[in-house]
């Protein structure tokens, strides 16, 4: 069995991204990579449906019903008892404690629909960062992968990806700009290129 790094995403809604890095693993893309488990925090969200139909496991804590410390625990639990290298967070909307991303320092990944440090931290998610830019006025905008720190958003930047915004965007039109042209490119390269680190520095 080849060595691969054993990727866990954690999501909260619609799963494109985590999509994204399963077309890249069934079109060679990830080579050092695998993802085998998904998280959510939501059992509404679709991202679960998109992992069930690839075979991936998935697992929903109601952090909800019972608070963030208790989902914290319960993900440690999963995430150790199977190994995970890597930890992306794609679309993912709870803000983990600094005792959590502390315990797994430098091994968990975000996506960012913005140009970090522009429309980022507390707040910024969704909608939020293309209303702050077309509100700003940028005619530049795009995505960011960068690992997660204690501070949102505040981890070390990985890649980047800019995208222009067009006369009339609106958020919603934006953000789709942004995810097909930015998100969905760079973070199952970045995840890819991570593996082969995780890989290399393991043999
Ligand atoms: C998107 O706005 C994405 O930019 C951000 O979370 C939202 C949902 O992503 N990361 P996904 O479709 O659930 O991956």
């Amino acid at each position: 069995m080849a060595d691969k790094a054993r990727v866990a995403v954690m999501v909260s809604s619609e799963g494109t991204n985590l999509q994204a890095l399963i077309d890249a693993q069934k079109s060679g893309l990830l080579e050092k990579g695998e993802i085998v488990l998904v998280i959510s925090n939501r059992e509404d969200a679709y991202a679960l449906e998109r992992a069930r139909k690839e075979g991936i496991e998935t697992c929903v804590i109601n952090a909800k019903a019972n608070g963030r410390e208790a989902f914290e625990e319960e993900c440690k639990k999963i995430i150790d008892a199977r190994n995970i290298d890597l930890i992306v967070l794609a679309g993912f909307l709870m803000i983990l404690s600094k005792d959590f991303v502390n315990y797994y320092d430098h091994k968990i990944i975000n996506i960012h629909p913005a140009l970090i440090p522009s429309f980022c931290g507390d707040g910024f998610y969704g909608l939020k960062p293309h209303i702050a830019a077309l509100e700003r006025g940028v005619k530049v905008t795009g995505a960011t992968v960068h690992f997660v720190n204690e501070i949102a958003d505040g981890g070390e930047i990985i890649a980047q990806k800019a995208v222009s915004v067009e006369e009339g965007d609106t958020p919603e039109t934006l953000q789709r700009r942004v995810m097909e042209q930015a998100e969905w490119l760079i973070l199952p390269v970045a995840v890819a290129k991570l593996c082969r680190k995780i890989v290399k520095e393991r043999s």
